[in-house]
């Protein structure tokens, strides 16, 4: 019989060595073409370090990659490029200043030497992708007024743009919505069709049983299981991902409320062009009380957690802390008042790269240690709490003292959620608060919800995340086209939770 997926690219003892960390321990890996090849493993398991040595962007400590049986280097990314091998970067690589078209083509640039580049053609070329990703973003809009997925989209529509022979994809649908996810899965079916070999990374599970013709397991560096996906399911994955005895959801003890802790009334925010991104919302929030806020992508329920936040200066409405009013107009007198945002976008407004795991973590608790001490900071507390938190939320770290940047895109996430503890809140805001993290995480992040909420903290969380709205939520509050249209206790039925969330939409398209 003939191999009806030949392995185009193969990885045998590779070995990374980074400071302080092994991040993959003698690694053989096959890439088979005209086939999704899934890569799944915990956060820091070694995902991005290995698709980052097949992409050139970091070389092996030690072993040997072949091509069709070929032993070939690739010292570089343009090696990569010539050898044609894309990636989509789990975090974003483009420039907020740029146009959307500059940025699809920015790689390209220095291989058409001696031309002008031909900014009508990029543009067209750009619009081209746009359409094959069924979107309708402006190629010459700049690139950082887009939302977070709409920048996701452009990264695919770049890698698109190689004609890629191989095509990493990693974390590609983190930020997309369940439609913009369907149409990237019709793309991958055309480009396999065309024989191209793909390798596609994700924490989302069920997608990667629904789309893989191959599963690799990576944990710690090592890879637990590598087989054809028939078969697979959820448990096996599972296991191989955390061993043994796997990670459950919390259970929801019976939740005592305190008074309210938190109200917003008559929150608008104007759209350009007239209507409302946010129209005219009030909630509350209780002590102990996690409030799980759904909707669709495109509900407004980001742009509500901003208004919170002072983030819109056009936004009006009331908000009120314990019942006080809240008067402060900037984001500083928002958090000074016990308000805390973990932000959708983490890597963008969360963190600072160049900056140490310790040091992000205690940046925004600085004010609070500095009144504790008298403005005498207290490097040891300091170094203290960091660490707690660290252990809380098994973030998974060489040293506290190691730039944020090597951390995993998954423990930096991690990181974002205990700077935000650190400013000691009183209603916390979560934005998408699982996006991206392992399940062992997830269950962790979710204990640790279950566990502020029983201290007395209020929670207001956002997901598209059904599952999780339904799993997590003392009670639940559905958003669409900026209205709050339904409110549930915990326990709702799927389906009318669904149905709220599609009442507006389907009432526009009746009119
Ligand atoms: N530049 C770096 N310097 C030092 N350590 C690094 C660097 N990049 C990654 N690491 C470490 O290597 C290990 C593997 O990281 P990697 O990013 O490959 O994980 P991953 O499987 O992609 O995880 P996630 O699901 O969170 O994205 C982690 O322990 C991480 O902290
Ligand atoms: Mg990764």
């Amino acid at each position: 019989m003939t191999e009806p997926h030949p392995v185009g690219l193969s990885i045998r003892g590779g070995v990374k060595v980074y400071p302080g960390t092994r991040a993959l321990k003698g690694v053989d890996f096959d890439l088979r073409m005209g086939a999704v090849n899934v890569l799944v493993g915990e956060n820091g398991a070694g995902k991005s370090t290995l698709m980052k040595v097949i992409a050139g962007v970091e070389a092996l400590t030690a072993g040997q990659i072949s091509m069709n049986g070929q032993p070939v280097q690739i010292a570089s990314k343009s090696d990569a490029v010539a050898l044609g091998i894309g990636i989509v970067f789990q975090e974003l690589n483009l420039f907020p200043n740029m146009t959307v078209a500059e940025n699809i083509f920015i790689a390209r640039e220095p291989l058409r030497l001696g031309f002008d580049i031909d900014a009508r053609a990029q543009s067209d070329a750009a619009r081209a992708l746009m359409r094959r990703l069924e979107h309708d973003i402006d190629p010459d809009t700049p690139l950082g007024t887009l939302r977070i997925g709409q920048q996701q989209i452009v990264e695919i529509a770049k890698a698109l743009a190689q004609n890629a022979r191989i095509l990493i994809l990693d974390e590609p649908t983190s930020a997309l919505s369940a439609s913009e996810v369907e149409v990237l899965f019709r793309v991958i079916a055309d480009l396999k069709a065309q024989g191209v070999g793909i390798v596609y990374i994700s924490h989302r599970l069920e997608e990667l049983i629904r789309i893989g013709d191959y599963i690799t397991v990576l944990r710690d560096g090592t890879i637990t299981g590598a087989r054809a996906m028939e078969g697979v399911d959820i448990p096996w994955i599972v296991r191989a991902m955390i061993g043994e005895g796997s990670k459950e959801f919390p259970r929801t003890e019976a939740p005592r409320f305190g008074a309210e802790v938190f109200r917003a009334e008559d929150v608008c925010l104007p759209r350009l062009g007239g209507g409302f991104t946010v129209d005219h919302l009030s909630l509350s929030v209780r002590e102990g009380e996690i409030l799980g806020l759904y909707g669709l992508m495109g509900a407004g329920r980001t742009e509500f957690l901003e208004c919170v936040m002072a983030q819109h200066p056009h936004a009006t409405g009331r908000y009120f802390i314990a019942g006080q009013p809240l008067t402060e107009r900037d984001v500083a007198g928002r958090i000074a008042r016990g308000l805390a945002l973990i932000p959708e976008d983490r890597k963008r407004d969360g963190l600072v790269q160049i900056m140490s795991i310790r040091e992000n973590i205690t940046l925004s608790a600085l004010s609070r240690f500095a009144r504790l001490f008298h403005l005498n900071l207290d490097l040891r507390a300091e170094a203290a709490s960091a660490l707690d938190f660290v252990k809380r939320l098994t973030i998974k770290i060489a040293s506290p003292d190691n730039p944020v940047s090597s951390l995993s895109g998954g423990n930096q996430q991690k990181v974002v959620i205990g700077k935000a503890l650190m400013t000691d809140p009183k209603i916390l805001l979560m934005d998408e608060p699982s996006r991206g993290i392992d399940i062992g995480a997830k269950a962790e992040v979710f204990r640790t919800m279950r566990r502020l909420a029983a201290e007395g903290l209020g929670i207001l969380f956002v997901t598209s995340d059904l599952d999780e709205v339904l799993a997590l939520s003392d009670r639940i509050l559905v958003m669409a086209d900026g209205r709050l249209t339904g409110e549930f206790p915990s326990g709702a039925a799927p389906a009318d939770v669904i149905a709220a969330a599609t009442r507006h939409k389907l009432k526009d398209h009746a009119a």
